[in-house]
């Protein structure tokens, strides 16, 4: 049975932030400052174990959720990962993925594909080395993330898609380059405008890059042109290659929200259900998953929850809303 909210929106995504951790710090989202030596992580004891994951997804599953994607901070770090891939894949129906900084995946990629991951999504924000360190901010090369891309397309986790996160004068520089190799390579390169999620990232509307001006370059050097979304609600809007050599996307949450189909709700590593990236609050599940809830108590709550939704930040934010309190998009995988 389907559940909708206020705004008529349906329940379809779930995605399930497995840790808090990564391994890199990228300089919007785990700022070295505040992600340092004295920050406080989560502690085992109070992220949700896989029974208790896989426990909530097959209840969501029931109330209508058909994709399910694993994210963190970074997914890969949490230990044995695969193990709760091969559990989730026993599900019929869903399309299960995976979004990762593709540091650690060359290693994984296969253990992945075996356990019945679908697909994988891979971030990177530069070709440059420098531009890339400055902004993952541990000295991390690029090549290791295309060899860990070339091992998930190698293990059969295609088609590839990369993300790059945009933020002016850091790496507009490397539009034109990214979208020359991936074109190339044959994966497909999104570029997402960078957001004021969380209230770490010192976000100004001037460090955006209209999505229309990225197309715009593009285009210019290589014609686009508009194509159909895959699924409602898709939310990167996709152009394709005049000359048929393939496709980019472009999320443009800034600039053209899309609030109006936002079928998601996202479950952080401890347990808490937001369903906007943008939440302030999250509710409990695993208080709830601790006590003697039954899965229909639990359903129950899932329905309430989704029954009073109304949110729809990215449509009403305004220059003063980088200062509210949210979540972290390290708590939330993005
Ligand atoms: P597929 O279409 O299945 O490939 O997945 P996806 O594009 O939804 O997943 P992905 O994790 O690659 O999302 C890309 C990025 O879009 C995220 O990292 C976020 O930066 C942004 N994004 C995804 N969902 C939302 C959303 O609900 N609201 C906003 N504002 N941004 C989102
Ligand atoms: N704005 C846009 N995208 C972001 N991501 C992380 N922080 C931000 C931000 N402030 C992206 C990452 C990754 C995904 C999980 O979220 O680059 O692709
Ligand atoms: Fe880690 Fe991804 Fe955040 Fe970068 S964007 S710090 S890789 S979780
Ligand atoms: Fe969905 Fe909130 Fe993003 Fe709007 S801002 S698309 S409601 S997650």
């Amino acid at each position: 049975m389907t559940l909708i909210d206020t705004l008529k929106r349906p329940l379809r995504d779930l995605r399930i932030s497995v840790t808090d951790r990564c391994n890199f710090r990228c300089v919007y989202c785990m700022p070295r400052e505040v992600f340092g030596p004295g920050y406080q992580f989560l502690h085992r004891d109070q992220i949700l174990t896989f029974e208790e994951i896989t426990r909530l997804a097959w209840i969501f599953v029931r109330r209508g959720v058909r994709k399910i994607r694993l994210t963190g901070g970074e997914p890969l770090v949490r230990r044995d990962l695969p193990l709760l891939v091969g559990m989730l894949a026993q599900i019929p129906d869903l399309d299960l993925t995976l979004t990762t900084n593709g540091s650690l995946l060359s290693k994984q990629a296969p253990l992945l594909k075996d356990a019945g991951l679908k697909r994988v999504t891979v971030s990177l924000d530069s070709l440059d080395d420098d531009t890339f360190k400055s902004m993952n901010d541990v000295d991390f090369p690029v090549a290791r993330v295309l060899e860990g891309m070339d091992a998930a397309a190698s293990a059969g986790l295609g088609p590839i898609k990369v993300n790059m996160v945009v933020k002016r004068g850091l790496n507009d520089s490397s539009i034109l380059p990214m979208a020359r190799f991936f074109r190339e390579k044959g994966y497909i390169l999104r570029f997402i405008e960078y957001m004021d999620v969380g209230h770490t990232n010192g976000w100004r509307m001037d460090d955006v890059v209209p999505a229309a001006d990225i197309i715009r370059k593009i285009s210019a050097e290589m014609p686009l042109e508009p194509v159909d979304p895959n699924y409602p609600g898709e939310v990167a809007a996709r152009w394709r290659y005049l000359d048929g050599s393939g496709e980019i996307g472009v999320i443009a949450s800034v600039t053209q929200a899309f609030c109006g189909t936002c079928t998601r709700a996202r479950l952080s590593a401890e347990g808490k259900l937001y369903t906007c990236l943008f939440a302030v609050k999250g509710y409990d599940f695993r208080e709830l998953l601790r006590s003697q809830a039954t899965d229909e108590d639990i359903s129950e709550v899932i329905a309430r929850l989704w029954g009073r939704r109304d949110d729809r930040y990215s449509e009403i934010r305004s220059e003063n809303t980088a200062s509210l309190p949210k979540v972290e998009m390290s708590h939330i995988g993005g």
